[in-house]
């Protein structure tokens, strides 16, 4: 595969085949795969297993969805569920030919290349090249099964039992529970407000090897970052930030696997009225849009991204994009050709046929700019106006997160009366309970701690375990309740929290 965005004055990635595990290393393109070139134009096939068309019993797929017509009235189509659907744009995929360059539904519900499908695909490219302009050439994107299905694959690419990987210290579980059954170990890097911190991370790096931990492990060269409000922090890096941590991976020649589902759910400066407090995170984006991502400033093709439709559109779509070296996407399109193939054709068939016959490029972008990032605003601003109407704040706080669906909610064990004569562990307990028998649930700040969890308990049992004294916070998300239950939620937080404190 190559770019079909290149300029001659961008440099070619760097060669990272030594950062491939033996695993990577190995993938070849099935040789069964290799004969689909060959097809079209005059070439009669008795080649490929293909199924044959007519025993699809599909003969079209629709689906209504937003119209993104900007001659539209805007507002009602965003206020209101029956405007919106009264206002909805048939989407169709045809069984037989289809004009322009959408495949039909039959060779999207057909097998393929492990690529995803060429039109989808390029529509993904063409939207990662205004998005964030790569600085190299050969840079390319595969279609994945989302981030989940991305971050296994990358991965098998580059780790092997034994290896380690850098993390945030407060991290998205999956990523963990991924990676500890393959042998393959986490480095917690401290973080603030930004997510990340460059300065630890270099601090550990140029001091690797120093500490007993340390003395029998080569030195991680893989680094798993959620820069845009990260999962569990909402913490967004700065524009300084990504810069500072794009330096010490060059230093320290490093392979950044960027982790964004959560990068167009931005909210700018100057959106937020909220005066109190921190941000979690930058405002230097708001006059440019978007904030630049690793991707966006790497020279190297050392960064690899992670994107999903999972957050923008929905997550059962189960479709993602990978942008990365051209070399690595290959050995990714030959990891997807023996595993999941291609994501689904439905998926694939009707995302195509909204996004560049309905909506375009435009569209896409307006969509995201204009709908889903400013619902989450809303509801981030709603969830913290009522936190501030409920919770005492001398018993708990937030940094304002500035991206994503969460706030991270530290509870301030050390004002409890009986702090020092318990384990921090045992009061956030106290805590977690209080609020479960009151009907509010979030999620233990345990369970995103890198530290590894003992062998004796049950992390299931979650009214009994608490295994980390520095875990003292609660993640709390604004993504899905109603507006009345985030109010009823905080005010039934703020009373555990008072009776917890007052015991
Ligand atoms: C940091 C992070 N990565 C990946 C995912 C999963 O994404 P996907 O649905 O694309 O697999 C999530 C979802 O919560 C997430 O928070």
């Amino acid at each position: 595969m190559s770019s079909n965005t290149k300029s001659s004055e961008q440099p070619m990635a760097k060669d990272f085949s030594s950062f491939l595990s033996l695993e990577g290393a190995s993938r070849k393109k099935s040789p069964l795969k290799s004969l689909l070139r060959f097809m079209g134009g005059d070439m009669i096939s008795l080649g490929g297993g293909l199924p044959h068309p007519s025993t699809f019993p599909f003969y079209s797929l629709s689906a209504e969805v937003k119209s993104m017509d900007p001659t539209l009235n805007a507002e009602s189509a965003t206020n209101n569920t029956k405007a919106a659907s009264a206002l909805g744009d048939l989407v169709t995929v045809p069984h037989g030919p289809q004009p322009g360059k959408i495949e039909n539904l039959s060779a999207s519900l057909q097998y393929g290349i492990g690529t995803g499908i060429k039109s989808l695909r390029e529509f993904c490219k063409e939207h990662v090249n205004q998005m964030h302009r790569p600085q190299y050439q050969d840079w390319d994107v595969i279609l994945s099964a989302g981030n989940t299905d991305a971050f296994a694959k990358t991965i098998a690419m580059l780790c092997s039992r034994g290896d380690k990987i850098l993390v945030e210290e407060w991290t998205y579980p999956a990523a963990l529970e991924m990676i500890d059954p393959l042998g393959v170990g986490h480095v917690p890097v401290k973080m603030d407000g930004e997510g990340m911190s460059a300065v630890a991370l270099k601090d550990l790096l140029d001091n690797w090897g120093s500490t007993p931990e340390q003395a029998n492990d080569t030195k991680p060269c893989v680094v798993y970052l959620i820069p845009t409000g990260q999962n569990p922090t909402g913490a967004t890096m700065s524009i300084q930030r990504r810069r500072d941590i794009m330096q010490v991976a060059q230093e320290h020649n490093l392979i950044l696997i960027e982790d964004d589902p959560y990068y167009y759910l931005q909210f700018f400066a100057g959106e937020d009225e909220q005066k109190d407090g921190q941000t979690n995170g930058t405002s230097e984006n708001s006059q440019s849009g978007w904030v630049p991502s690793l991707l966006s400033m790497d020279t190297d093709g050392r960064v690899i991204r992670l994107d999903t439709f999972s957050k923008t559109l929905a997550p059962g779509c189960r479709v993602g994009y990978m942008s990365m070296n051209a070399h690595f996407c290959t050995i990714a399109q030959y990891h997807n050709e023996v595993t999941i193939q291609q994501p689904s054709g439905f998926s694939q068939a009707l995302l195509a046929e909204m996004l560049i016959s309905h909506w375009g490029q435009e569209g896409y972008t307006r969509y995201l700019f204009e709908n889903v990032r400013t619902e989450y605003l809303k509801r981030s601003q709603h969830l913290q106006m009522c936190y501030n109407k409920y919770v005492v704040p001398q018993f708990a706080s937030f940094i304002k997160p500035s991206a994503g669906m969460f706030i991270w909610i530290k509870v301030h064990v050390d004002q409890h009366p009986r702090y020092g004569t318990v384990s921090d562990s045992a009061l956030m307990l106290e805590v977690f309970r209080s609020c479960v028998e009151n009907n509010v649930l979030m999620v233990p700040g345990w369970q995103f701690s890198c530290k590894p969890k003992p062998a004796d308990i049950d992390p299931s049992d979650v009214l009994n375990v608490w295994f980390d004294d520095q875990a003292t916070y609660l993640r709390a998300t604004f993504a899905y309740a109603s507006f009345e239950q985030m109010e009823q939620a905080m005010a039934r937080f703020g009373q555990s929290l008072s009776k917890t404190f007052a015991a």
